[in-house]
């Protein structure tokens, strides 16, 4: 089986945590392109949410994990990018249901807010679901269609 691809990418905010979730995603088996930033100093997060979003939106990353202090501007620099569901996760539930119901491509997480273990496992829950399909299918494809209608 292809080895899953993950782009990885983070600011400031998130860069603490970036290096050891990089490190913990590759022992568990997933490929990582590694986007930035490279140090603590203060950068722009959009810059690296779009590196990011734009190599999982054109197939070459399945999926996207984007770390800033928060996960929100993450989130919301990512959902810019034509193709990304990028959500903002805080608990495995969330994780879960973020791939069960929206079929989310990226995950974004905060590296303030959520410790480094809290982050792992939530992410162990999102990339370990699949979509739900069924109604969902149909409610995604509406969310997705929106991009069109602009
Ligand atoms: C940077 O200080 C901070 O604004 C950023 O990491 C993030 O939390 C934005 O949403």
């Amino acid at each position: 089986m292809a080895q899953i691809r993950i782009a990885l990418a983070s600011d400031h905010g998130g860069f603490g945590q970036k290096d050891d979730l990089k490190l913990w995603l590759e022992s568990q088996g997933f490929a990582v392109d590694d986007f930035g930033c490279d140090d603590d100093s203060s950068v722009d997060y959009p810059d690296y949410a779009k590196l990011a979003a734009r190599a999982v939106a054109q197939g070459d990353d399945d999926y996207g994990v984007l770390i800033c202090g928060t996960g929100i501007g993450m989130m919301i620099a990512a959902n810019k990018v034509r193709g990304i569901r990028a959500a903002n996760l805080t608990s495995p539930e969330f994780a879960r249901l973020s791939r069960e119901h929206n079929n989310a491509n990226v995950a974004t997480l905060s590296g303030r807010f959520t410790s480094l273990e809290d982050n792992k496992k939530i992410l162990e829950t999102f990339l370990g679901t699949e979509f739900s399909g069924d109604r969902h299918t149909r409610r995604v494809e509406k969310i997705m269609s929106i991009e069109n209608e602009e």
